[in-house]
């Protein structure tokens, strides 16, 4: 398939929204990631604009579009853009009865205002930081070190996670997530003269016989609050063609629990849209022991996790690496067929707000829809988005 160059996106940019538009790599030019200027993302798009917006995100893997009038700036349009690319997924912590409606199916129901995620942040330093006012939709997650934080606070920090790529385990995996920035730290007054030290790992944290070499590429970690990816594409790239093949057809067995049955789904993933192959969170156990580990069709536990930690170890290097700092009035998304990535760690609890981070994420599946309301069926949404959610109309 036809894969646009760099001047081609340009020039389409300028053509669609405008000759104040401009990109610019974040690394460079030959690596993943893009960022965009002059795009007003609270104005809807038109399909021309949607579809530029999809295949940006196809060939970069990871675009940002700065400088969004924070005054004016509302979840409703983070979520409409969502809409774009796929269906937005419901997080179970915004809803005050998951466990019952998973259990008894109650009927869905937000916690009273006063028990949601936005008011308890609002309360933190109340002087210097208000979530956005539209804060309460349950496609919203809200990634912040706000809650139990003020000035009286005793500071708290916490590592970074398990590589990873964002809900891989169910059998139409995540495709796009994406943030908006309210917030992000600012001080860098760690020993290291970053935002944080370097947080210690439990024993046990990763599976003892990892290698050496594993470990240490896993634990090369920003420190500044950056979301740390890696492109699984670059690196599918770079294979032998031999390995490669085998790769191409090879089945993983993922699920959420050890005793699940789980489903067999392909290690290599293709774009759709481009035909460009990646590799799809090639990580045996992405989240510890939160997430059974995946199992590689037709080999025995250990033999999966060789197999995957030699993988992992491949798309960990620093040539396929991009840590991402935030800033505030930031819309980054990134693709989960095409990076894994990784939390950083992070101030947990704070008595500063200049340490302040709050960002606000939406992640959705299934195919874009470049004008909206999206036509998911029914069933498609009751089957594959848990719970079952579809975005008010007023925001699409
Ligand atoms: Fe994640």
């Amino acid at each position: 398939m036809n894969v646009k160059s760099i001047a081609e996106f340009d020039t389409e940019l300028k053509q669609v929204f405008g000759s104040n538009t401009s990109t610019a790599p974040l690394v460079d030019d030959t690596r993943m990631g893009r960022r965009i200027y002059g795009v007003d993302l609270t104005q809807p798009l038109n399909p021309e604009q949607s579809r530029l917006m999809v295949d940006l995100l196809d060939r970069f893997s990871v675009i940002s579009f700065p400088d969004q009038d924070q005054s004016s700036f509302r979840l409703a349009y983070l979520e409409r853009l969502a809409n774009h690319f796929g269906a937005p997924i419901p997080h179970p912590k915004n809803y005050a009865n998951y466990v019952e409606y998973k259990n008894n199916n109650a009927e869905l129901a937000l916690p009273p205002i006063s028990e949601q995620t936005h008011t308890k942040c609002n309360q933190a330093f109340p002087n210097d930081f208000q979530c956005i006012e539209d804060a309460n939709s349950p496609a919203v997650y809200i990634v912040t070190n706000l809650l139990g934080s003020g000035a009286d606070a005793q500071e708290q920090s916490m590592g970074s996670l398990h590589w990873h790529t964002d809900i891989e385990f169910e059998p139409v995996p995540l495709s796009t997530s994406m943030f908006y920035v309210q917030a992000a730290p600012t001080t860098r007054n760690s020993s290291e003269g970053t935002w944080v030290s370097p947080q210690p790992r439990a024993p046990g944290y990763y599976h003892v016989d990892s290698s050496p070499e594993l470990m240490q590429r896993r634990n090369v970690l920003p420190l500044n609050g950056e979301t740390a990816y890696t492109d699984t594409a670059a690196a599918y790239a770079d294979l032998a063609v031999e390995d490669k093949q085998a790769l191409d057809g090879q089945m993983v067995r993922r699920r959420l629990r050890v005793d699940d049955p789980g489903w067999l789904i392909p290690l290599v993933y293709t774009n759709p849209r481009t035909g460009v192959k990646s590799l799809h969170s090639p990580v045996w156990a992405s989240r510890g022991k939160n997430i059974a580990p995946v199992e590689v069709d037709g080999l025995s536990g250990d033999e999966s996790r060789l197999f995957l930690d030699r993988l992992e170890a491949h798309v960990l290097q620093s040539k396929y690496r991009y840590d991402h700092i935030h800033k505030p009035g930031d819309v980054t998304l990134w693709s989960n067929f095409a990076t894994l990535h990784n939390a950083p760690a992070c101030k947990s609890v704070i008595n500063d707000p200049a340490d302040t981070r709050l960002m606000y994420r939406i992640s959705c599946k299934g195919q874009p829809s470049y004008s909206l309301p999206r036509q998911d069926p029914e069933a498609w949404i009751e089957q594959n988005i848990t719970p079952p959610y579809t975005s008010p109309r007023e925001y699409t």
